[in-house]
């Protein structure tokens, strides 16, 4: 049993952050001075350290770069006016990240290793958290198999890492989606709830067919008829038909139980939308917007925050918004930035302060 106490530090000599600005950053580019680092072996977990960011050493018959055994969370710190720093909801991410452990047949890692690991890592890169608009630490935690065995089985070993890369926004403006009617994300039984990486690696396909397109983006739909919507790119999505909101529901497990989706549904709610979750047809989609009641489309995730959609095309229907104008997403992403600034009240218990 790991206790917080086991947790070793060594820092670094100097900080990169002489020679960086923490302005105007892009996403995932830069990295913090230190990481933590845990190994799995022989049934328990073991060697968890905090200390500089460097390169790992590894042999190419890693099992994880062969079969894939890999998953990830993204978490954000924010700064308030203060300079206190706080983790967006990291218990949520926590527990979603030993459910894709268990999916993809890896150890779960303890809430001692994954928290307070985290807790100490933030603690010890405060001054990498920005306070600039639209700017945060995101933190990356992550889990490889680390066997160097080609046979096809659940590694005896693994890694468990978290690092940090100071960051600005993501989408930097309103995108343009393709309804996606080839290429599947996610089919019952797979993978599609579970945040692994080869989810993101069969995604680059879809995505690059669709950028030669002029669009930005995937709204993936259902494996079996291309019909029912999922999620758009990287993100949960969510429409306003009316005073209605309707997210697709988590029961085919293909979706994604986003940390932000579930903060949207508590805040639209609160804005006194009716949330609705569940199977939503693009025909419904296609249809609220012939008559006139599909008011905004829009994407929520860790990185992505709240992302405006400007134009929908789903084969040769084009659904254009005028973003300029919208209510719900501006005013929702308002709420949710004013919470994680530290701005007002912390209503619903999301900040974890480091
Ligand atoms: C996140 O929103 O944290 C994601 O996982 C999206 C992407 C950067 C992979």
């Amino acid at each position: 049993m790991i206790a917080a106490a086991d947790i070793i530090i060594e820092k670094a000599k100097s900080s990169k952050l002489q020679s960086l600005s923490l302005e105007n950053l892009p996403f995932g580019k830069y990295f913090s001075d230190h990481m933590l680092e845990a190994d799995y072996e022989d049934g328990e977990w073991k060697n968890v350290e905090i200390k500089p960011y460097q390169p790992l050493l590894l042999e190419p018959s890693l099992a994880a770069l062969h079969y894939g055994q890999a998953i990830f969370e993204g978490v954000k710190a924010y700064k308030d006016d203060n300079g206190n720093i706080s983790i967006f909801r990291p218990y949520d991410n926590f527990k979603r990240f030993n459910k894709s452990a268990e999916r993809m047949r890896m150890p779960t890692v303890p809430e001692e290793i994954f928290m307070e690991g985290m807790r100490l890592l933030i603690d010890l890169e405060r001054n990498w958290v920005p306070n600039q608009k639209d700017h945060s630490l995101y933190i990356r935690p992550f889990m490889f198999s680390s066997d160097n065995v080609i046979g096809v089985k659940p590694s005896d070993t693994y890694k468990f890492m978290i690092i940090c890369s100071p960051t600005g926004p993501y989408y930097n403006k309103p995108m343009r989606i393709y309804v996606e009617e080839k290429y599947t994300r996610a089919a019952p039984g797979g993978i599609g709830f579970a945040k692994a990486a080869g989810n993101y690696g069969a995604s680059m396909l879809p995505t690059a067919e669709a950028k030669k397109l002029g669009y930005d983006q995937v709204l993936w739909t259902d494996a079996f008829e291309h019909r029912y919507v999922q999620e758009i790119g990287t993100m949960n999505v969510f429409f306003i038909i009316g005073d209605t909101a309707y997210t697709p529901d988590l029961g085919s497990g293909t979706i994604l139980a986003g940390v932000t989706r579930e903060s949207a549904i508590t805040l639209l709610k609160e804005m006194g939308f009716k949330v609705v979750e569940s199977n939503i047809s693009i025909d419904n989609i296609v249809d609220a917007h012939k008559a006139g009641a599909l008011f905004e489309v829009f994407g929520t995730g860790t990185a992505a925050t709240i992302s405006s959609i400007k134009e929908l095309r789903y084969k040769d229907y084009i659904i254009e918004f005028d973003v300029a104008n919208w209510k719900t997403a501006p005013e929702l992403k308002r709420r949710l930035d004013a919470i994680r600034e530290g701005k007002v009240d912390d209503r619903y218990g999301w900040m974890f302060k480091v």
